[in-house]
């Protein structure tokens, strides 16, 4: 059944993997489509395939995010294209080999994607999703976000800063009509393993998600209003504890006193 449109979403990394599943399950719940990716003819053959299927408009925009001037390309238009209601954040690199054998450009590479161009197109979308009081950011994180110790630990940070932008975009916006949601995937079956340097089929297979489940958990977890969807983990009360422990914490973070376990009114230095 044919659904009414609900607005443009954007997709970065829509070529292939979760972001190609995010575009065919958006374009089924009513949405016109911008896909943007670097690898032009995939790009094109997901398009012609969404829109023959779903009869939404679908564009694609073949863009390097790690490049300034692709970047600044999509920026525009995620700042000027009123009709985009819906952005999601995809597009990301891993790697799985620690810190001393890694390239550094390489992992400067990885935060540009990860990081940075996922922070402009955030800054770029938010002014006109509050002044139309709607839009939906959905940025994709990763399990290692909250366990840094499995993976590569730029990618781990890069993943951390996704996590806790979002939670903080949640505070900001609050009122204001959208909806902010970071998912956690755990390890997906996507080309992503073979980027990372491992191929996916090394893992264990109880602990890998298809693509196609990922997203539409993550997205059943947006339709529950959550703001951190963590897709594999059974018991959601686990993530809630965690939360609960942290802000329980951030009261009492800062202090003119240090603890006293550093003893520092009570021993004369030597
Ligand atoms: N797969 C997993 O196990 C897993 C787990 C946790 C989190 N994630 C996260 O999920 C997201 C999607 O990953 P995936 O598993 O779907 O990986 P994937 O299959 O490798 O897809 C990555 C997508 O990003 C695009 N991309 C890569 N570099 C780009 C660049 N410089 N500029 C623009 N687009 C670029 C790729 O397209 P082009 O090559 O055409 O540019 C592709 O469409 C990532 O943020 C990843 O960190 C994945």
């Amino acid at each position: 059944m044919t659904q009414p449109r609900k607005g443009t979403a954007l997709i970065t990394g829509a070529s292939t993997g979760i972001g190609a599943i995010y575009a065919d399950r958006l374009a089924k719940r009513g949405h016109d489509l911008i896909l943007v990716a670097r690898n032009r003819q995939r790009l094109a053959s997901l398009a012609r395939r969404l829109s023959n299927e779903s009869g939404r408009k679908v564009e694609t925009v073949e863009a390097d995010l790690t490049s300034p001037a692709g970047l600044r390309r999509v920026e525009q238009l995620v700042g000027t294209n009123g009709d985009i209601s819906v952005l999601v954040n995809n597009a990301g690199v891993g790697a799985s080999a620690p810190l001393i054998e890694s390239d550094i450009d390489k992992m400067e590479d990885m935060i540009r994607l990860n990081v940075s161009a996922l922070t402009r197109l955030t800054y770029a979308a938010v002014p006109g999703f509050v002044a139309r009081r709607h839009g939906t950011i959905i940025n994709i994180a990763s399990i290692v976000a909250i366990a840094p110790e499995l993976l590569n630990g730029v990618y781990g940070g890069s993943k951390a800063f996704v996590l806790a932008f979002t939670q903080s975009l949640v505070h900001e916006l609050a009122g204001k009509g959208i909806r902010v949601q970071a998912v956690l995937p755990g390890a997906t079956a996507t080309e992503f393993w073979d980027v990372a340097g491992t191929p996916v089929h090394q893992l264990p297979a109880e602990i890998v998600m298809s693509a196609d489940d990922l997203v539409d958990a993550a997205l059943a977890g947006l339709d529950l209003g959550e703001v951190v969807t963590i897709p594999a983990l059974a018991d959601k009360s686990e993530w809630d504890r965690h939360e609960s422990a942290r802000l329980a914490m951030t009261n009492r973070l800062s202090s003119a006193i240090p603890a006293p376990r550093y003893n520092l009114h009570t021993h004369v230095n030597a």
